[in-house]
């Protein structure tokens, strides 16, 4: 073990020396006397340990320690003459490990060996802790790399059922129409006018799957393409959906639009499958740079355990979006009087959007 002792009397180090001796420990150390020496020491050696007086010729040891506490010192201890209750008191505080009388050497080995485990748990924590932040961190950019991924599919299928599935229905709709100026015959009539009513239901559907999958709408602003979620939402559920914005021209990056538009998708489906509910109050606003959308209901409120249940992924997921453009989710709900579901986000850049995440 490698000590460095703070200690202006040679007498009362080579008295712990003898005593670190009979207690069979192996150490090597290094007595040092002024403030300047004593962090110059420890900036050239590597201590496991520091031993210091409380009183030195023109500084006290909790000068030592206030020049070294920022630098992942060694376990500082404080072994010394009677220095009063307070003084020990206040040396534990400022993270000084631990205070021994000089008179009590002989319990040295033990308060030396407490101070080093102390410090190897305090040191095990913080590996811990960072391990747990490096982790969270990794799964929130996978989160992130996962949503966007995410994003580029829907965006492609969309493309494809446009291009593909939307091109050939509409030719299809042009040929019936041709087929049935072209005859006479009234069964056929009535079979072009059913197959025509087909079509017009198959290109319907079409076009609902294009934007749920991508939301084109939303190149008109997020006003408009919220509005035409909550129309939408309204014709299909029957629940009154009230909107209000402080702007129908709300300003915000693409991408925490497209966060807030799959937010309040996800809201919105959430107050049709469980909510039972009456009305739904949305509320958008880029008032003092904070775009905010709080999506409303009276219905029956979320319980705890619903939303710890681990299988949801619903709400999570709009966490992870919003912390992906530096906003955050807030979930308020009182049972049985309804939930607010409230997206954040600073629109002060407070960090720039990759090429991936824009487009
Ligand atoms: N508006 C709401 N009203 C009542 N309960 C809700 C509402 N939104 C969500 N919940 C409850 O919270 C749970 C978690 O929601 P969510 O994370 O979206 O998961 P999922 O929709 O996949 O079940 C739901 O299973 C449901 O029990
Ligand atoms: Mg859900």
């Amino acid at each position: 073990m490698r000590i460095l002792h703070l200690e202006d009397s040679q007498n009362d180090h080579e008295l712990v020396c003898r005593h670190l001796s009979r207690a069979g420990v192996r150490f090597e150390i290094t007595r040092v006397e002024g403030l300047d020496a004593f962090v110059e020491a420890t900036k050239r050696i590597l201590f496991d340990l520091v031993l210091a007086d409380y009183r030195l010729p023109g500084f006290t040891a909790l000068d030592a320690w206030a020049a070294i506490k920022d630098s992942a010192p060694p376990p500082f201890i404080l072994l010394s003459g009677a220095i009063g209750e307070a003084a020990a008191v206040s040396a534990i505080h400022v993270g000084i490990s631990d205070y021994l009388h000089k008179d009590e050497l002989n319990r040295l080995e033990r308060v030396i060996g407490r101070a080093i485990e102390v410090r190897q748990v305090r040191a095990a924590k913080d590996r811990a802790d960072a391990e747990l932040a490096a982790s969270e961190k990794r799964l929130a950019e996978f989160a992130q790399h996962l949503q966007s991924t995410i994003e580029k599919e829907r965006a492609s299928i969309a493309r494809e059922i446009h291009d593909d599935i939307g091109g050939s229905l509409a030719a299809a709709k042009l040929d019936l129409a041709w087929v049935s100026r072209h005859s006479t015959n009234e069964l056929t009539q009535s079979h072009i006018q059913s197959a025509t009513e087909m079509m017009q239901h198959a290109i319907g559907a079409s076009q609902r799957i294009m934007m749920n999958l991508r939301p084109s709408i939303l190149d008109q602003g997020l006003y408009a393409a919220i509005h035409w979620l909550a129309k939408s939402f309204e014709k299909r559920t029957g629940i009154s959906t009230r909107i209000t914005a402080n702007s129908e021209n709300l300003c915000a990056p693409k991408p925490v639009e497209l966060t807030a538009y799959r937010t309040a998708q996800e809201a919105l489906t959430n107050v049709s499958k469980y909510a039972g509910c009456g009305s739904v109050q949305i509320e958008i606003s880029d008032a003092d740079n904070v775009l905010t959308l709080e999506v409303s209901d009276d219905g029956k409120g979320i319980t705890t355990l619903e939303l710890e249940n681990p299988c949801a992924f619903g709400l999570r997921g709009l966490r992870e979006r919003a912390r992906a453009v530096g906003g955050w989710l807030d979930i308020s709900t009182v049972e049985g009087k309804g939930t607010s579901i409230i997206l954040s986000v600073p629109l002060t850049p407070l960090r720039s959007f990759s090429d991936e995440e824009l487009e």
